[in-house]
């Protein structure tokens, strides 16, 4: 089977629902930045203090070649991931990209408490977040194979792709 690759803003679920997706299906889940993580040996926060953002890119792009070569995976994205066409055409047309779509008041309130990611650290993050919502949200919808609400419970969630991807395939 083909990889099942959630995309969408920081805070959509992506990880959550990609869990929940897993174990309904028994396929195996892996979080883009926890593999980052891993090979690093370094946390997200310390990939950005020590390379930069362009470093953490480079080693983004380098998970979605990697990870796009193996099969039947329940893969989370980074947020940022699907916003570079480089890593887009590393999946597209092999694997199904599932955008899980969430308000951007419901993103909000979901990181209103957030301390690790690194590009929510700023003083005007409310204004930050909506002016990278607004930019991202038409690139992550083009990007989608298919797009799935994200505002309910992860399980629910869960159950929606997991449906909307075998009918797509039918
Ligand atoms: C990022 C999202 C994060 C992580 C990094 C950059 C982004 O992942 O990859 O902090 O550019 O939106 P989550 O979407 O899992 O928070």
């Amino acid at each position: 089977m083909d990889n099942i690759v959630l995309c969408g803003f920081m805070g959509c679920g992506k990880s959550t629902v990609g869990r929940n997706i897993a174990r309904k299906t028994g396929k195996k889940f892996v979080d883009m930045d926890s593999y980052i993580e891993d090979k690093a040996g370094l946390t997200v926060s310390e990939i950005f203090d020590k390379f930069g953002e362009d470093g953490f890119r480079d080693m983004e792009h380098n998970a979605c070649k990697e990870l796009s070569q193996l099969k039947g995976l329940i893969i989370a994205s980074g947020g940022g991931a699907f916003t570079f066409e480089r890593n887009v055409s590393v999946f597209k047309g092999k694997d199904t990209i599932v955008l899980l779509d969430v308000p951007l008041s419901v993103i909000k309130y979901r990181l209103r408490n957030d301390k690790v990611r690194p590009l929510l650290q700023r003083p005007d993050k409310d204004k930050a977040m909506q002016e990278l919502y607004e930019k991202r949200l038409p690139i992550y919808k083009n990007a989608a194979d298919i797009i799935v609400s994200g505002k309910n419970t992860p399980m629910k969630t869960a159950f929606t792709v997991i449906e909307a991807v075998k009918e797509a395939k039918i």
